[in-house]
This record gives C-alpha cells, sequence and structure tokens, in this order.
C-alpha cells in the first residue's frame, strides 16, 4: 500500500483555500445571489463550508451538475438536504439540457420580495447581481457557456486560467459576474481526496494509483455490490475484504481481460487503471459518492 507516497504527494496548503475566500469576499458586497457548483455525485466534497458565514446574508443557491452522472436516488435525498439548509438548489446538466430558463425563473422567485422593496423605494430598474463559485471541475465554465450560449470550447479547461472579469447580462434585470470563483480542493481528508481523484476534481498521480484503485473497488463493493458483479463476473465475498483479496481481485480483472504489461510481471496496475476508467467512464452505471447525512 502506498500511505507515504500519497503523504507525499498531496500538499494542502490553507493558505490556497484561504486566499480563494478572501477572492470571492470582496466580490460580496455588490452581489445578491450566490451559486454555488457543485459536483451532484460528492456534493460535500465539492463544498467549501468556509463560504457558509460569508454567504448567510445572500439568496443562495445550489446547483447539483453532473447529475446525468449521479445515482438519482441519491440526488433526490441532497435536494432535501440543502433545501433544508436554506438553499435553493438546481439540478444541472450543463452539457446537454439548456439551463438559462431554469436558473432564470429560480433567480426571479427567489428576489420578489428585495426587487418590489427596490421599486418601493423609486428604483425603476433594479439590477441583480450574481456571483459563481465552486471547486475546479465541478463545471463552472460549462455552466456559464450553457447561459450565455457560448460554444463550451471556446474556454479552455485549465484550472487557474484566469479571464477579465465582467459582468453579462442573463436577462435585462440579471447580471452575472463572468468569471467565477475557484475555490482550492479540500485535501486534509484522505476519503474526500480519493472521491476527488475519483470525479477527477484533481488527477490521477500514479503513486497513488493502489490506494485509489482500493478505496474504488471497497467502494462498489459496499455500496453497489450487484452492479459490480454483474459487470465484472469476478465473484467477491464482502465479509472478505482486505489488501490480500482486493489485490486478488484486480488480478483476476487482468486475468479476464488480458490486460498484460510486456517485461512487467504484475499486471494488477493496468486493471486498477482499467477499473478506475470504467468507473470514470460510467460503464459501471449511474454512481454517486457521497450520501445525503440525515
Ligand atoms: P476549472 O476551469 O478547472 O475551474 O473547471 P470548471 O469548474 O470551469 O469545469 P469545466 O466547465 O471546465 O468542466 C469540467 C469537465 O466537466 C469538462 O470535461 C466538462 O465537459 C464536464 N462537465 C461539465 N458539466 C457537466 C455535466 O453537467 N455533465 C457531465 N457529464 N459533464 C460535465
Amino acid at each position: 500500500m502506498s500511505n507515504d507516497n500519497t503523504h507525499n504527494q498531496i500538499h494542502w496548503f490553507p493558505g490556497h483555500m484561504m486566499k480563494a475566500i478572501k477572492a470571492i469576499e470582496t466580490k460580496l458586497p455588490i452581489i445578491d445571489v450566490a451559486i454555488e457548483i457543485l459536483d451532484a455525485r460528492a456534493p460535500l466534497a465539492t463544498r467549501s463550508t468556509l463560504l457558509d458565514r460569508l454567504l448567510e446574508k445572500k439568496v443562495r443557491i445550489v446547483v447539483l451538475n453532473k447529475v446525468d452522472l449521479a445515482d438519482s436516488n441519491i440526488t433526490k435525498d441532497w435536494v432535501t438536504y440543502f433545501e433544508n439548509r436554506g438553499c435553493a438548489v438546481l439540478l444541472a446538466r450543463s452539457l446537454t439540457s439548456k439551463m438559462k430558463p431554469q436558473l432564470l425563473a429560480l433567480i426571479t422567485s427567489l428576489m420578489e420580495e428585495q426587487v418590489a422593496k427596490q421599486r418601493t423605494k423609486g428604483i425603476v430598474n433594479p439590477k441583480i447581481k450574481v456571483l459563481i463559485m465552486g471547486l475546479p471541475n465541478t463545471g463552472k465554465s460549462t455552466f456559464i457557456n450553457n447561459l450565455l450560449q457560448r460554444k463550451v470550447t471556446q474556454t479552455a479547461n485549465t484550472p487557474g486560467v484566469t479571464r477579465g472579469q465582467q459582468w453579462v447580462k442573463l436577462n435585462p434585470m440579471i447580471d452575472l459576474l463572468d468569471s467565477p470563483g475557484i475555490l482550492p480542493p479540500k485535501m486534509d481528508d484522505n476519503r474526500v481526496t480519493m472521491i476527488l481523484v475519483l470525479i477527477k476534481a484533481i488527477p490521477v498521480k500514479h503513486l497513488f494509483l493502489e490506494q485509489m484503485a482500493n478505496f474504488a473497488l471497497i467502494f462498489l463493493l459496499t455500496n453497489y455490490y450487484e452492479r459490480l458483479m454483474k459487470y465484472y463476473e469476478i465473484s467477491f465475498e464482502v465479509n472478505d475484504i482486505n489488501e490480500t483479496t482486493l489485490l486478488q481481485y484486480f488480478t483476476l480483472l487482468a486475468q479476464k481481460y488480458h490486460l498484460k504489461v510486456a517485461n512487467v510481471g504484475d499486471n494488477t496496475h493496468r486493471a486498477m487503471n482499467f477499473f478506475i476508467n470504467d468507473l470514470q467512464s460510467g460503464k459501471l452505471g449511474l454512481i454517486s459518492f457521497e450520501i445525503a447525512p440525515k
């Protein structure tokens, strides 16, 4: 197992998180609606609780993005979870469905009272200012492109690329700051790190392939056992999960799919990559990595 390697690979700088939060904080005074983009498969792993205090007085929308990849039964519970905590929820398939009508309707209804108040104060054309924020790869650019009906290919999928900030009109009343707040991923919790790698919020590092593959296999054995058994048809007793039996599983997977590496005795690493790719590309079905706490 590569626990030590993992620690060498991952450097979590609380300073990065504070810097990102500060950058968002400076934009907040003029913001009316704060939109947090979360990955529907792992909403808590992709959420920053540090924002809670800052966003306390804002109208808040949680966008559960990539619902097309998540387990829909679990997604339902997440909607309830966030609604119970004072956030409106929008389920998004940013790659495939037009999100603008739903978002505009939601913002308009959430802001109805405030807009009416402004009108009574004599403001003829009240404005609503919206900011989007989220972790890398949660789909912020895709979501904004979707709203603005730009081609997704026009923006590079490169974390940390800063574009000039500008306001764009979503409709005559609603303006969106066309530069999302980017939060660094949380890396202080090993389970969260594994989930973030599996949903591709952070890249796979070769050195913790084994640890990640084992994490993913244990997760599927525990939560999606039938599906796993049906897909690969390799039997595995759930009451027999340990390092040795997990390795046996990957050895069997390598044999079954003829995953050989020239001149290398151990083909299990290929099986691990193969398994993780199947999981990430949806071959094992729609999967959620976190269950909403009751
Ligand atoms: P950074 O620029 O790193 O901050 O990422 P971002 O949050 O802007 O994410 P981006 O829009 O670049 O999307 C990341 C990946 O997720 C891309 O490969 C998108 O095609 C994909 N993606 C975004 N939204 C969805 C969605 O709703 N469903 C699916 N299946 N994929 C999505």
